[in-house]
């Protein structure tokens, strides 16, 4: 046997698991609650053979395969990195090409290592290699303790005597095992964003991807669940939370093989896209994400929204910005007079910021509308003949922040960008160019065209220190993928992101902590391999509030309130009071004509967004509990609680306008602790009405969670924000 095939003694950096020796082949990989295990078989393939709840004994782990008496042809139905062109059947992790042309791979157990990163965080990385060529993949496991996340990734490396080329390389290859498996997914377009869906998963492979370069998400979020056995609840059932942290083309393949066994297989999409890697060089898939709970959806969203702010999203655990944006206010309509009457208006409002979005820019081809001026980043004279350093300075005169609109992945062909650099402009040369809307894509492969997109926002925030906010737009897919400047196309798509996150973390090297909005022509481009450069994102452009409950609900289950900027503006039937207590549950703000606004609906505003002041600490910072959903109940309901279990705020909403419409039943909160005794107080009440509850009622905990509270919502009601305080 070759010395590389041995299994050698188990190499640990640190090491804190007693049951982890003496050197064996069973690899747990633990944190507060659960476990992902992998074995070494005799043959030493690397097996994945367990992720759920935690063992009390972490020796009996190694038990666990010899239950399952289920017969496998190959010995790698339960690969933990399944290599093509070998012994497999079903679908690899792993696909190559090596130099020779040769596309078998086997990969066998070498060595693995721990590292413990911090007191919450420790690294598994496993080896293995391929016996006949010289071809290395690594495998990482970060789990992270108490927020109870693993993140999976694979380095590839090769010493071949030519390019290798990568025909597919997933970041994780998950084998789970269950009766049945329950997929929630999700699907949408622009202002439909996050359109869930359910179905038990049947034998076969369900294919979740995008193929649209950018803003992938549009069509199809890189986030699903999958519940065991049957469809978790809130509350209820076993259930893993998965996520592809890739904002470029990702595929998860979710196949249900022979045996019943969940397999999961999950990346960068492979589509268009083999990749050629030279010798000794690294190739570092993304992330693959998965959470699980086995108490149901609540606790793994719980879990995530306490990891996404503390290791995940840029000041996760800092403050944020309320703001009036001037998009659906004026559109590409303004000039100086007016916006400076905004920051007026802003000012009254009571909000910390104001947003300049699309409009401000270009000369030679105005950007009066979306079919000219993208890409040249020079203040538009006629509209802001003082330029943006006046406006910063007059907003700050009115004690006001100021940020500003940019999508400078973009160019319209009406642009003195485009006549002066048609190489750097993705699109195919002997064929016609093809818009989404009206404009084409930068090539961000190019590393030119990347120190354009870095300057763009290095140079407005030199020039302007003061400069507090920026929302970074991306409006195009990518049609017609080409660059010039690689020989081989096929590297494109994947290098186009690897130079999008380039430029964000030289931007993040400089600005650590700039809040930077993600939005994507809506909520295109919404995943945590994007969010570890912004502060937060924007879901939709779909504002109606109505609609928002549903869209902030399905993201409520990833991604954290802090981050979701959610606006008040003209969509939606509804009264004011009902679009700002949806507003609320995220990162408020404001995009309507404040002077338009009469005057209870202004006082309102102006009064909610002092009130939101004294609760936004607890959204933002505090715990997420779904009460009531709202697709099944008449009314929708969810609470913030902090973690000292002090304060906690619920939001209450009428789904179902008809008539009789009410909440019949008390709402049970949680997050609270049964020994306190609450105050509950409805705020955010319209100009003239009173609340129809009684005042500083107070509850023990106990009763709020065992039996509930009614908030009294009905048609005149339609929604009501509570807050809950110990006394
Ligand atoms: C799309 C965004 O989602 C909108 O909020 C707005 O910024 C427009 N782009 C501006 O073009």
């Amino acid at each position: 046997m070759k010395t590389f095939l041995k299994i050698y003694v188990l190499t640990f950096v640190f090491f804190s698991y007693p049951f982890f020796l003496p050197a064996q082949s069973t690899i747990p990989i633990e944190t507060k609650d659960n476990a992902l295990v992998l074995q070494v078989n005799a043959q030493n393939n690397l097996c994945f053979i367990y992720y759920g709840k935690k063992l009390s004994n972490g020796t009996e782990y190694e038990q666990i395969n010899k239950e399952y008496h289920q017969s496998d042809y190959t010995g790698l139905l339960n690969s933990a990195y399944t290599p093509a062109g070998s012994r497999n059947l079903l679908e690899p992790a792993i696909s190559v090409t090596h130099f020779d042309g040769n596309k078998s791979l086997d990969l066998k157990y070498v060595s693995q290592e721990i590292q413990t990163i911090g007191d919450n965080v420790k690294l598994f990385t496993i080896t293995l290699k391929d016996p006949v060529y010289d071809f290395t993949v690594r495998l990482n496991y970060k789990a992270y303790y108490k927020e109870n996340v693993i993140e999976q990734w694979s380095v590839i490396r090769h010493n071949e005597k030519g390019d290798v080329v990568l025909d597919k390389c997933a970041s994780a290859n998950l084998y789970l095992r269950a009766n049945s498996y329950w997929l929630r997914q999700f699907h949408g377009d622009w202002a439909k964003e996050m359109q869930p869906e359910e179905t038990m998963i049947t034998h076969g492979i369900k294919t979740l991807d995008t193929k649209l370069g950018t803003r992938p998400n549009l069509f199809q979020p890189p986030v699903f669940m999958i519940s065991f056995n049957k469809p978790a609840t809130e509350e209820e059932g076993s259930v893993l939370f998965c996520s592809v942290e890739w904002s470029g083309n990702f595929r998860a393949d979710l196949e249900l093989d022979y045996q019943n066994n969940l397999r999961i297989i999950a990346g960068i999409n492979d589509y268009a896209s083999a990749y050629v890697l030279k010798a000794k060089q690294d190739f570092t898939t993304p992330c693959f994400l998965t959470v699980f709970s086995d108490k149901g959806k609540g606790q793994a969203s719980l879990n995530l929204h306490r990891w996404a702010r503390n290791y995940k999203l840029v000041d996760g655990n800092g403050n944020r910005l309320t703001l009036l944006n001037n998009w659906e206010a004026t559109y590409f309509d303004f000039n100086e007079a007016i916006l400076k009457g905004l920051f007026k208006d802003a000012r009254k409002l009571g909000v910390d910021l104001f947003l300049l979005d699309d409009g401000w820019f270009a000369n030679k081809y105005p950007r009066n509308d979306d079919r000219a001026g993208l890409g040249d980043w020079q203040e538009n004279k006629t509209k802001l003949p003082a330029g943006i350093a006046s406006l910063i300075e007059e907003a700050t005169n009115d004690s006001i922040k100021f940020g500003i609109w940019l999508e400078p992945e973009m160019v319209n062909p009406k642009s003195e960008l485009y006549e002066n650099h048609p190489d750097w402009v993705i699109k195919q040369p002997q064929r016609d160019e093809y818009y989404f809307r009206n404009q084409l894509v930068l090539d961000l492969t190019n590393p030119k065209v990347q120190d354009f997109v870095y300057a763009i926002v290095d140079n407005l925030l030199t020039k302007n220190p003061r400069l507090a906010y920026i929302k970074w737009d991306c409006n195009a897919v990518i049609y017609n993928a080409y660059t010039p400047t690689q020989k081989n196309q096929s590297n494109f798509y994947i290098d186009y992101v690897k130079g999008l996150y380039s430029v964000l973390e030289r931007i993040r090297n400089k600005y650590p902590i700039l809040p930077i909005m993600l939005c994507s022509g809506g909520g295109g481009r919404l995943d945590y391999g994007a969010l570890q450069y912004f502060t937060e994102y924007w879901p939709s452009d779909n504002t109606d509030p109505y609609e928002r409950i549903f869209i902030q609900w399905e993201n409520s289950y990833f991604y954290p309130a802090i981050a979701s900027c959610n606006h008040v503006t003209d969509w939606g039937k509804q009264p004011m009071k009902f679009k700002v207590d949806v507003a609320m549950q995220g990162k408020m703000g404001f995009d309507i004509v404040v002077g338009k606004l009469n005057e209870k609906d202004f006082l309102f505003c102006r009064q909610a967004i002092a009130e939101y002041n004294t609760i936004k600490q607890t959204i933002w910072h505090g715990d997420l509990f779904r009460l009531a959903d709202p697709y099944s109940r008449k009314v929708a309901s969810l609470m913030y609680a902090d973690v000292s279990k002090n304060t906690a705020v619920m939001f209450n909403y009428l789904i179902d306008n008809r008539y009789g419409s009410s909440s019949a039943l008390p709402i049970k909160l949680k997050g609270l602790d049964p020994r306190k005794t609450y105050k509950v107080t409805e705020i955010n009440l319209y100009p003239g009405t009173k609340s129809s509850l009684q005042a500083d009622k107070t509850y023990s905990g106990d009763f709020l969670m065992n039996i509930g509270i009614n908030p009294e919502v009905r048609a005149g009601r339609a929604s009501v924000v509570l807050k809950i305080e110990a006394v």
